[in-house]
């Protein structure tokens, strides 16, 4: 364990409820063709990541399973925002995997972050409001923070 743990993450009960319940409103299933709706945002991070780094596309088996895990992981992730801390283990696991993959990097995170505030702002129109978009950008920061922070762990003990 490092001396300091830089990477918290502060909401108020106002801010998780705004997180949970626009994501729970962004993935109401869509009767009308099945599809489901985390795996579709997941699958438009992944293509916006490929349109700027389409080397990265190889790495991916299979995108479409691929999409089904990383919206299930951020489901997981804000259903926990009560007590985010509960979900560290599963954060750093992740983290560990993605340091066996050489090829990504910090940087694939944040663009992938920036697209998804992009997709999200998008589905809310006018509903996006700043209010909004805080506490999205501060969740994101956090697991994608304590992904990466033990991706660069993982491959700083390796070297
Ligand atoms: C917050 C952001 C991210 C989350 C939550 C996430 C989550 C996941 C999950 C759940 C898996 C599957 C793990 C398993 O099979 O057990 C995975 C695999 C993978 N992720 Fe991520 N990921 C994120 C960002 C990224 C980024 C930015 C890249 C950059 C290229 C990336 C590349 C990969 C690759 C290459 C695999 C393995 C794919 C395969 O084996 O087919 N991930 N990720």
């Amino acid at each position: 364990m490092a001396v300091a743990d830089p990477i918290t993450i502060s909401l108020t009960t106002d801010e998780i409820a705004l997180v949970q319940d626009s994501w729970a409103e962004a993935t109401t299933p869509n009767a009308a063709n099945g599809d489901e709706p985390a795996t579709a945002i997941a699958s438009i991070l992944y293509n916006g990541l490929f349109s700027l780094h389409p080397e990265l596309k190889e790495l991916f088996d299979d995108i479409n399973s691929q999409s089904a895990s990383l919206g299930a992981v951020l489901g997981v992730a804000i259903g926990a925002l009560s007590d985010i801390e509960s979900i560290t283990p599963a954060l750093e696991s992740l983290g560990k995997l993605h340091g066996r993959i050489p090829s990504v990097q910090p940087e694939h995170f944040d663009v992938v972050g920036k697209i998804l505030i992009a997709t999200l702002s998008d589905k809310f129109g006018e509903k996006w409001t700043l209010e909004l978009q805080t506490p999205w950008v501060k969740v994101y920061a956090y697991v994608s923070g304590r992904i990466v922070a033990s991706m660069l762990a993982v491959r700083d003990a390796n070297v």
